[in-house]
């Protein structure tokens, strides 16, 4: 970090483009078409900040929408701190509109805006975040280019609300599949239900990935302290959006880039946060991710080591009860991250977007309502991180420990002999098509002994990787009160759900994976406290299964469907791994090269 005070201030990188005297048919030419909708010469060489404003805002991407408006107090802060706004579009990611899958576009959507970054006369960005894949595709672009960067959330929607009780975005989904399933209610108020959970502009208002991750962004230290929470709707979000504008010329003066906040202590922060709010299954695919743009060792089993015995402190959807506008209320990300500070579990020194460190932000911050935000004494789980799995079908993948509810502990781990300890017959699903198609089918024959496996759910398998891991029972255990069974695959689940899954497993079924080799009616063995998951089969066997599947020509997959899909394809990693692009790792702080 250099700091460039008046009189001596650095050479912007935008004066490459618009004030190069060595250069003068390109700086006339790069400078021309920028003035022709009203900018003037004086702007552009007057050596102030060029600030873009990525905006993930569209009429396609409604979660993101709020930043439409919010880009205009960006541009005032901006300007009154002598910068100059450029707003350009960011390839839209919406989670629920896309087809196959929002996570397939993630690393289309950083693709585009690292050469947008790297390739325009931009001295800092904005970023503007939201809906689940946006932020981290943001984030990973930012880490790639290393030009001074800050994240602006658009905030969640307010409150939903169904008959006189909170309905959380996406978890009611799941709660009104089930009651439709068993004729409880019918069409329309499954419709209505669904509906009622999205009352207004923002994004998801349980703790799904969209507030994960952007509650993981104020916790990495890229936003100002506060931003995370604040829902869309209300006046705080206008007033916050003006003062990231403000902030992100400071940030462009002083040098502040995103490799030196985005270190390893920060990262570990995150960890303990995600944690401590219960955070979504997808955070590790995308913080990994992060991690490995931006140059800093992180791999799956960091989130086990310093995740997974802090406690599960705040009380919202799909782990608690509550939503969006009562976690802004009790304080939001930094009356988290005050109380684990007090644990000592936060290191306080790392730096943040505001030029303070992330203790100086949150050491005097507490709950302002001790339902919502707990101290630890009042904790809603307490081991509430990740596990990692392993063993002969993947060599990675998680369960998130904090939604196991009592009544799978009672049926899958109540042995007085192995109380952490459980063995079922498998039922193999290749793909979500599949699944959708049998899982009613009596013929499966499933029972509360069953473990369910779905397949061909991966990056490669499923470009992007499906959220499909949590599989609801069929209709007829349903009915007989049979709401959970135990559900791994190489898929992701959605953050929004509930299910005590083991997912994300690495290597998938379409790379090579032993979970190709399963079969149904194999017996499983899952230890929690041993971290494993085996299929009871002997290595013999294994192997003959493997040859037989090669001689086949291997796992099969469908087609892809668009080019992207297939290039993806051939380039994307694995799950534990960040479901990065492998070429695309090597390139990093591009900007100062
Ligand atoms: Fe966009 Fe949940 S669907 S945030
Ligand atoms: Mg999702």
């Amino acid at each position: 970090m250099s700091n460039g005070g008046e009189g001596m201030k650095r050479r912007l990188r935008s004066r490459e483009w618009f004030d190069n005297p060595d250069n003068p048919d390109m700086t006339a030419l790069y400078l021309e078409r920028y003035l022709n909708y009203g900018l003037t010469r004086e702007e552009l060489q007057s050596g102030k900040p060029i600030i873009g404003i990525a905006q993930t805002g569209s009429d396609l991407s409604p979660c993101n929408r709020p930043h439409l408006e919010l880009a205009k107090r960006v541009r005032e802060g901006i300007r009154e701190a002598g910068g100059i706004a450029i707003e350009f579009p960011v390839h839209p990611i919406q989670e629920t509109g896309k087809r196959p899958t929002a996570s397939l576009d993630r690393n289309l959507a950083y693709l585009g805006l690292v050469e947008v970054l790297y390739g325009y006369p931009l001295d800092g960005v904005v970023l503007t975040t939201g809906c689940d894949k946006t932020t981290p595709a943001c984030l990973m672009a930012a880490a790639t280019v290393d030009l001074p960067a800050i994240v602006l959330t658009g905030g969640p929607m307010l409150n939903g609300w169904f008959h006189g009780e909170r309905v959380g975005s996406g978890t009611v989904v799941w709660k009104a599949r089930e009651l439709l399933s068993e004729d409880k209610i019918d069409y329309d108020t499954f419709i209505e239900m669904v509906s009622d959970s999205a009352p207004s502009i923002g994004y998801c208002n349980t703790m799904g990935t969209a507030t994960t991750m952007n509650t993981l962004a104020e916790a990495l230290g890229m936003s100002l302290p506060g931003c995370a929470s604040i829902p869309a709707p209300y006046r705080e979000r206008g007033q916050i959006a003006y003062r990231t504008g403000k902030r992100i010329v400071d940030m462009v003066h002083e040098d502040l880039k995103p490799s030196d906040i985005m270190t390893r202590e920060a990262f570990e922060n995150v960890i303990t946060v995600n944690s401590a709010i219960g955070g979504s299954t997808n955070a590790p695919i995308h913080i990994n991710a992060i991690a490995r743009h931006v140059g800093v060792p992180l791999s799956l089993d960091d989130w086990e080591s310093r995740g997974l015995d802090v406690p599960l402190i705040v009380n919202l959807q799909p782990a608690g009860e509550y939503l969006g506008e009562d976690f802004h209320r009790a304080g939001g990300a930094p009356a988290v991250i005050g109380e684990l500070m007090r644990h000592g579990l936060i290191h306080e020194r790392a730096v943040t977007a505001n030029g303070r460190s992330i203790g100086d932000n949150c050491r005097d911050v507490v709950s302002e309502n001790g339902d919502v935000i707990r101290d630890f004494d009042s904790a809603l789980k307490k081991q509430a991180g990740f596990k990692v799995m392993r063993g002969n079908i993947f060599d990675g993948a998680v369960m998130k420990l904090s939604v196991i509810s009592d009544a799978f502990r009672e049926r899958y781990l109540s042995d007085p002999d192995h109380p952490q300890q459980f063995e079922g017959r498998a039922v193999v699903f290749d793909g979500p098509e599949d699944y959708h198609h049998r899982i009613d089918d009596p013929a499966l024959g499933i029972d509360e002994n069953c473990v369910l496996f779905m397949r061909g759910a991966g990056p490669i398998g499923y470009p992007g990787a499906a959220e499909v891991v949590n599989m609801r029972a069929p209709a007829y255990l349903l009915k007989r009160g049979i709401r959970e069974l135990p559900c791994i695959g190489d898929g992701r689940q959605s953050g929004t759900s509930g299910s005590p899954s083991i997912l994300n497993a690495s290597p998938e079924a379409a790379a090579g994976g032993n979970l190709a080799l399963l079969k149904t009616d194999d017996r499983v063995r899952i230890d929690l406290s041993a971290g494993t998951v085996d299929m009871l089969v002997d290595g013999a066997e294994i192997e003959r299964r493997r040859s037989e599947l090669q001689d086949a020509g291997g796992y099969q997959y469908p087609a892809s469907q668009t080019p992207w899909q297939e290039m993806q394809r051939g380039d994307v990693d694995q799950l534990s791994d960040g479901m990065v692009l492998k070429s695309a790792v090597k390139y990093q702080r591009i900007a100062s090269k």
